[in-house]
């Protein structure tokens, strides 16, 4: 018989089954946006995190427990300044041990939160790995100092776990946070600011009849059986949209200009993101940043699609919006519950001195085809691994004791990647431009310089980029967490 990823790959959809929550789900835009706190350093340029079970009301009136950085979920958001050095420690207090990754940090190896350094909770005598390929662990602690140089352009940052074979149900139970570095220059541009700055993580989970997040067993008894099997395989998707950790949250905004910095922290879920209001106008989403930061001009979008891990940097003007009016904030990937994403409730006139220049940055590497001294081509599909259903890239599951791809400090290379289903895939250490969808152009929303680039299915993506920064052992993976728990996963080696 076919094999149930087999006739996953085949299928056109972008994804699996949707999990069903098991309580009642509030109606949409009734929950206030919640702004995560930033953290405060506990002394100068030093930052102290405890990763703990918690209780929270994410539904009203359902208590969820959670995995969280600090006792919140999204976790504190970490502001920083451009080549200011940080070392955030981070205790864990969970049951399980515990790897961090800032997702687009600049970040040298031993910081860079590799799946097998982990930090341990106190007493764990557990074993490493859950049968799909078993490993020993590399460094393991209970505190881990991560220290981040945070020398690149100013960006939205995310942290979140990256436990080899277990990162997906990880992020799922809450460990993700933010982390944005700003400089000078950017503040000068007179972006909106303040209060009219918004961090929106967009992410997707449900929830079972105890309160408790959903999520597909990963025991290999179960993995056959219809139900289990398929959306664990294809990507875990939940039926509750949850925008910086509330259900479909309405947010009052002032008629003026707003800078919204969206990140799809979802395991799985693609989004195509639109601004419509009460009769049915789009806004504009004038796209100012990539992934790592600003856009060299603005890019202006009726529909955005924001595959996992993507950030969009972009500016809505809510001036034209009557006073009392709405625009929602929709998904069209999305069908019943999952279309709608969040509201902005205008609420009140405001100046606004807000300004978006023409010209938003010069310093955007612009790297040729003919700078490049090698490529590369990968290839991101289904296969088997160990005996059961993974993921591979270059027909190979994950192994920490493999390079797959050695290049030299300061050397550019084009990377071709082709791709069976969707697959949003993301390079540590270092920015990237794309250069190419199936033989055309690169989209609109490909854009500036980017660290995680949607492959779509049956699509090859030609990126470039240069190996700057740090020797050392890196990685690149599917973005999709439950593919890169099934070994979608590979070594990057800067010698
Ligand atoms: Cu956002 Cu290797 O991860
Ligand atoms: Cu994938």
């Amino acid at each position: 018989g076919l094999s149930a990823a087999t006739a996953l790959a085949r299928r056109p959809a972008v994804t699996g089954a949707e999990l069903r929550s098991a309580v009642p789900l509030p109606p949409p835009y009734q929950v206030p946006l919640p702004i995560p706190a930033t953290l405060e350093p506990v002394s100068e340029g030093r930052y102290e995190i405890v990763q703990r079970e918690t209780r929270a009301e994410i539904l009203p009136g359902v208590r969820t427990s959670l995995w969280t950085y600090g006792g919140t979920f999204p976790g504190p958001t970490i502001e920083s300044q451009r080549g200011r050095q940080i070392t955030v420690t981070h205790r864990n207090e969970l049951p399980v041990p515990t790897v961090v990754h800032l997702h687009g940090g600049r970040t040298p190896a031993a910081s860079d939160g590799y799946p097998t350094d982990l930090v341990l909770p106190e007493g764990w005598t557990g074993h490493e790995g859950h049968g799909m390929h078993d490993h020993r662990a590399v460094v393991t602690e209970l505190t881990r100092d991560y220290t981040f140089p945070l020398d690149q352009r100013p960006t939205l940052l995310w942290y979140h776990d990256h436990r080899m074979d277990f990162t997906a149900p990880a992020i799922w139970r809450g460990l993700a946070g933010l982390h944005i570095v700003r400089d000078d220059a950017e503040e000068a541009l007179g972006l909106p600011a303040g209060h009219r700055e918004l961090p929106l993580m967009i992410a997707d989970r449900a929830f079972a009849a105890d309160g408790g997040l959903l999520y597909p067993s990963l025991d290999p008894a179960l993995r056959e059986r219809p139900g289990v099997t398929e959306p664990y395989l294809a990507g875990v998707l939940g039926d509750v949209i949850l925008v910086n950790g509330a259900p479909w949250p309405v947010h009052e905004v002032d008629a003026a200009r707003y800078r919204l910095r969206v990140l799809n922290a979802s395991n799985a879920r693609h989004y195509e993101l639109e601004a419509v209001t009460d009769d049915g106008r789009r806004l504009d989403l004038v796209q100012v940043g990539a992934d790592q930061g600003l856009l060299a001009a603005p890019v202006t979008h009726r529909l955005l699609p924001i595959a996992p891990a993507e950030r969009y940097d972009l500016v809505v003007d809510f001036s034209g919006v009557p006073v009392g009016g709405r625009v929602r904030l929709l998904n069209r990937l999305g069908s019943g519950r999952t279309r709608d994403v969040m509201a902005f409730r205008v609420a009140r006139r405001a100046a606004d001195d807000s300004r978006v220049p023409a010209v938003l940055s010069t310093d955007l590497p612009g790297w040729r085809r003919s700078d490049a001294v090698r490529v590369r081509d990968l290839a991101f599909r289904t296969g088997r691994v160990h005996g059961g259903h993974g993921w591979l890239i270059g027909g190979l599951p994950f192994d920490p004791a493999r390079a797959d791809v050695t290049t030299r400090l300061g050397d550019v290379e084009v990377w071709r990647l082709v791709a069976d289903v969707h697959h949003p895939v993301h390079l540590h250490l270092v920015g990237f431009r794309v250069l190419s969808r199936s033989g055309g152009p690169p989209l609109p929303h490909d854009a500036g310089l980017k660290d995680t680039v949607s492959l779509r299915p049956g699509e090859s993506v030609e990126i470039i980029t240069r190996f700057d920064g740090y020797r050392g052992r890196f990685l690149f993976h599917c973005h999709n967490a439950e593919h890169e728990d099934m070994a979608m996963m590979a070594n990057l080696e800067v010698t």
